[in-house]
């Protein structure tokens, strides 16, 4: 009933619409139409109420709630069904726990804040509230297991599109998922995947956008390893329109994968790299080793040129190495 509401007075945007109007045009009772005003007041809502003139929106709170996603996304699949919270531990873990309970490919699991934000390697991720874009969205693809570590360079590659689309910030990926700007991380993604031998029961795909974090507000440990889109930009940006500028670019690429595979995403991919070409040093499960990186395979694993030759890294560590200047 609030999001009709709301669309109502969208509609009718800088104008006033009365309660009596408001009420025929929903069917409800001029007291019920009241009590949601009140309600969304409570929310957040600028909302002038005038005795004899009735209701106008003034402003939208800075919040990621449900009624203002879908006022504004375009997609078909991602975001029908929108879990919100303002806190909560992960929003992975909750992707998780109701994608195991049924929930329909195109959920997404949207928090204010996380005070256990998880990143890959058994890393955690600083989500402080109303700055960042804590965001996991379900998928139940019907293509292989193998298939699914490239879901991840896909959200990297949709995720890049919308920064550079909206925000004009010239963001590059460095393998498999981090989005980095001048060397400092912008945006973090954490695949995980539920599956039989043979078929895919879901993904979770969790991104942490940096949005409007002042660098004086992260840790210490991160100062000079992460940035923000406000900082990059001198200010704010609006967490509504990036979200859903991410969930088109990811829902396109999506339905390209399903459609004709995953070859023109991972051209993009390589288009997107600030990783081919440079030196990195390769921490992975019982191995270590220094050497180029040349290009990704048809999977998505890093081909990394070496003095012993060529290493296929899946997962692991990978950092690249300073320029030398001198
Ligand atoms: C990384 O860089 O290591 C991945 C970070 C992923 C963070 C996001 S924030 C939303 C979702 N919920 C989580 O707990 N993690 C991901």
């Amino acid at each position: 009933m609030r999001t009709r509401i709301l669309n109502l007075l969208r509609q009718r945007s800088g104008e006033y619409l009365s309660g009596e109007e408001i009420a025929r045009q929903l069917d409800v009772s001029r007291t019920a139409v009241w009590k949601h005003m009140q309600e969304l007041k409570q929310e957040g809502y600028a909302i002038d109420a005038h005795s004899r003139r009735g209701y106008s929106l003034r402003q939208a709170p800075d919040l990621l709630l449900p009624a203002e996603i879908q006022a504004a996304v375009k997609t078909k699949i991602l975001g029908r069904d929108i879990r919100y919270f303002t806190h909560i531990d992960s929003t992975n873990n909750e992707a998780k726990k109701i994608a195991a309970a049924g929930a329909a490919e195109g959920t997404i699991v949207v928090s204010e804040s996380q005070n256990s934000g998880r990143g890959r390697l058994s890393r955690g991720w600083y989500s402080p509230e109303h700055s960042g874009i804590w965001l996991s969205v379900i998928l139940r693809p019907a293509f292989s297991p193998q298939e699914a570590p490239k879901c991840t360079l896909l959200a990297a590659v949709a995720i890049t599109r919308a920064i550079r689309g909206l925000c004009k910030v010239d963001c590059g990926i460095k393998w498999p998922n981090d989005i980095l700007y001048d060397g400092k991380k912008l945006v973090g993604i954490l695949t995980e995947m539920s599956a039989e031998m043979d078929a895919i029961n879901h993904i979770v795909i969790g991104m942490g956008i940096n949005v409007n974090i002042a660098q004086q507000d992260f840790p210490v440990e991160l100062q000079d390893i992460a940035t923000s889109l406000s900082i990059i930009l001198g200010q704010p940006i609006s967490r509504i329109d990036l979200l859903c500028e991410i969930l088109l670019q990811l829902e396109e690429l999506y339905i390209q994968a399903i459609d004709t595979g995953f070859s023109g995403i991972l051209n993009e991919w390589r288009k997107y790299s600030i990783t081919i070409g440079q030196t990195v040093d390769v921490i992975g499960v019982n191995r270590k080793f220094t050497g180029i990186a040349v290009d990704i395979d048809e999977d998505g694993a890093l081909l990394v040129e070496t003095d012993n030759g060529r290493q296929k890294v899946i997962a692991g560590d990978v950092s690249i190495r300073p320029k030398k200047t001198s």
